[in-house]
């Protein structure tokens, strides 16, 4: 089986639609593949609770304890690797991963990021487009190099800005958006990993 580790650090909106395409288009017939664990490094992640519902493994790292943040990078790769990987999924989560972290999961490890890269990586990228005068913005699905926001790109979905817009209205039009493509990305890309056994 191809397991899908998925991390969060807050609503874990993107991992519940994702829990619910794997559930709704049936990913274990279909890909062999399965939503295993969500890992958040924060145990007030609201996302935790939706896991557990549905059964799932639901776990905290808490990124505050360590000193560094190779410190908190390897127990993270170890809760992970508990449940052999074929695919990590970072879905709203708020941390900067280590080179070390990046490369040990190198062509299995996938984020969304709310822009069109390579417009807008970091943060406040909703507030950016409004002031940078865009009329579109969207969402990426990408490979996780080690360049923060960078790595390539799997799918994207567009959305306009509107007059009137606020960061907030942008954020919810395009998280609709996520909601759609990051599940879209993660069935097309299932076919290309392998199956990792627990060792
Ligand atoms: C999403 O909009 C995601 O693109 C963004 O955080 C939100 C998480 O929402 N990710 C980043 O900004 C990563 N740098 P969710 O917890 O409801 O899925």
């Amino acid at each position: 089986m191809k397991n899908i580790v998925i991390l969060i650090s807050g609503g874990g909106s993107n991992m519940a639609a994702i829990v619910r395409a794997a559930q709704r288009d049936d990913w274990r017939q279909r890909h062999g593949a399965v939503v295993r664990a969500v890992i958040s490094n924060r145990a007030d992640a609201r996302g935790l609770a939706f896991a557990r519902e549905q059964g799932i493994a639901a776990e905290v790292v808490d990124h505050k304890p360590f000193a560094t943040r190779e410190a908190f990078d390897d127990a993270l790769a170890a809760t992970i690797d508990r449940h052999a990987p074929a695919l990590v999924v970072l879905a709203g989560f708020m941390r900067i991963l280590t080179p070390g972290f990046v490369a040990r999961y190198a062509g299995r490890l996938v984020n969304i990021h709310p822009s069109l890269l390579p417009a807008f990586p970091g943060l406040h990228t909703h507030q950016r487009a409004l002031e940078a005068g865009c009329r579109f913005t969207g969402a990426t699905v990408h490979q996780v190099t080690a360049e923060l926001d960078h790595g390539p790109i799997l799918d994207q979905a567009v959305v306009p800005i509107l007059a009137g817009d606020t960061p907030e209205a942008i954020a919810a039009r395009v998280l609709t958006q996520e909601h759609i493509v990051y599940p879209r990305a993660i069935a097309q890309l299932l076919p290309r990993l392998q199956e990792v056994h627990a060792s």
